[in-house]
């Protein structure tokens, strides 16, 4: 009788990562870390899973009710697979933050878990690089994350025409809704969440919400201009009489002095004001940020971060702000196929470097084994064929395999120790003795790495 077969699928929203797979995110992975470390930020991680209430506190309402694998094991406690990593960020830096050095620099590439409806560029399980400063109060902080976002971007291959940072301050929405439109502080909220949701709504359904939550004629025509503008002073100067405690607040004058600083650093290229983006995340307080891509037919969010001064008090009396930014890694995946900037070399594995061993016969493979320990042992990379079939076979798949060197051992060379030696490029071979085989290998690498890049004398 047949027995029944399982699903080969892994569970919705989820991915299983061949090797083929692996070797895009080693690729993406290994820039993430080169930059991050240029910077001088170390890498962190904690548990996959932590108690629900963090992300009730100072989240958001829609990760906890809506998005979030919850583990029940004892009655009352409820763990989560955290679905970001900045509030187990809070907790590491609260819990060690009086040895901690200030400005406290770390990174993170943890999985991380929603339950969304999966679509392009969102899975239930998902990677994402998390940067973040810590214990850096003034807007240098900011200005090191952007320089990061676009130190990351560009050395992938990204252009400001295919990238833009859109930044805003909470703070100054605060400001604006408070002082110029005299919303009520408790409304404020509403604000946040029509603004942060708008993109994805049509105009009449946007139009329909803010007629229920406002009365105001007045105060709809005014988040309407924070969702359209872009250019601060022209957002500014569409209201009139404005108070001037509003000019002296905390969000208009960071505003402009980030707009200063992002000029001085040389990053206004890539980085423009939009007041309409806000973050979804409730701990965030000052400035916010979402990189598009501003590809026509795709114009999209890829990532987005922001300043949170209060995350600490979750689990201390500290107050230490910080400011970084998280990105799904399949986001930025996307990103790059678009562009195409994903080089071609990763869709195949690269044995250029691997030495291709060959027998001719089962009797050799003790003296295989020795050699193949030997060359390990030297750092250098070797693959054993278990055949012992026709060697013009053998050779073909280390051909196919694009290897560089093969090796063929028989009983001949175990007998007089020594090794038949193949150049695959060049087709030359010879026979050596197992004593000289390493610097017969690093002689024959090394006269290939020239060919490939040949040096201007
Ligand atoms: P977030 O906006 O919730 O922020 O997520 C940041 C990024 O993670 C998104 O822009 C997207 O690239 C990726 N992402 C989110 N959900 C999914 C999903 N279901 N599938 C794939 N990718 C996803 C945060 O998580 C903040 N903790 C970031 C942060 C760090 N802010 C300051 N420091």
């Amino acid at each position: 009788m047949m027995s029944k077969k399982f699903s080969r699928d892994p569970i919705k929203g989820m991915d299983d990562f061949f090797p083929s797979d692996m070797r895009v995110v080693d690729y993406i992975t290994n820039i993430l870390r080169e930059i991050s470390e240029l910077y001088c930020y170390e890498e962190f991680d904690a548990p996959l899973l932590e108690p629900i209430e963090i992300y009730e506190a100072k989240s958001s309402t829609e990760l906890v009710n809506e998005q979030s694998f919850i583990v029940e094991k004892k009655p009352g406690e409820r763990l989560i697979l955290r679905p970001e990593i900045t509030p187990t960020l809070a907790r590491m830096v609260a819990k060690k933050s009086q040895e901690l050095k200030k400005p406290i620099r770390w990174y993170s590439i943890p999985k991380c878990y929603r339950y969304e409806q999966p679509q392009k560029g969102r899975r239930r399980e998902f990677l994402q690089y998390n940067i973040d400063i810590l214990g850096e109060d003034t807007l240098y902080a900011e200005l090191e994350i952007l320089n990061i976002v676009v130190d990351i971007l560009t050395k992938f291959g990204a252009t400001s025409d295919q990238f833009q940072i859109y930044f805003n301050n909470r703070r100054f929405i605060d400001a604006v809704c408070k002082i110029i439109l005299e919303i009520p502080r408790e409304k404020i909220q509403l604000v946040y969440t029509i603004l942060d949701k708008a993109d994805k709504m049509e105009e009449s359904e946007f139009e329909q919400y803010l007629i229920d939550s406002f009365e105001s004629e007045f105060i709809i025509r005014g988040i309407k201009k924070l969702r359209d503008a872009d250019d601060l002073d022209d957002l500014i100067e569409s209201f009139d009489d404005i108070p001037s405690e509003f000019y002296d607040s905390k969000g208009f004058q960071e505003l402009k002095n980030l707009e200063k600083l992002i000029n001085q650093a040389n990053l206004s290229e890539f980085c423009s004001f939009s007041s309409g983006v806000v973050r979804g995340l409730d701990y965030y307080t000052g400035t916010v940020f979402e990189v598009f891509d501003t590809g026509e037919d795709n114009i999209r969010a890829i990532f987005g971060g922001g300043r949170y001064d209060d995350l600490l008090s979750l689990y201390s009396d500290e107050q230490m702000s910080g400011i970084g930014f998280g990105m799904g890694l399949l986001m930025l995946e996307l990103f790059l196929r678009t562009y195409g900037l994903l080089p071609e070399e990763i869709s195949v594995p690269d044995y250029s470097e691997v030495i291709y061993i060959a027998n001719i016969d089962e009797k050799v493979a003790p003296y295989v084994f020795k050699i193949s320990n030997m060359i390990r042992e030297n750092d250098c990379a070797c693959m054993i064929d278990y055949r012992f079939e026709n060697l013009g076979n053998q050779l073909s798949k280390a051909n196919d395999l694009g290897v560089s060197i093969s090796l063929i051992i028989g009983p001949k060379e175990m007998e007089e120790k020594k090794v038949t030696i193949k150049n695959m490029i060049s087709e030359e071979q010879k026979t050596v003795d197992k004593s000289n085989l390493i610097s017969v290998i690093e002689i024959i690498f090394s006269e290939l790495e020239e060919k490939k890049s040949p040096k201007i004398h």
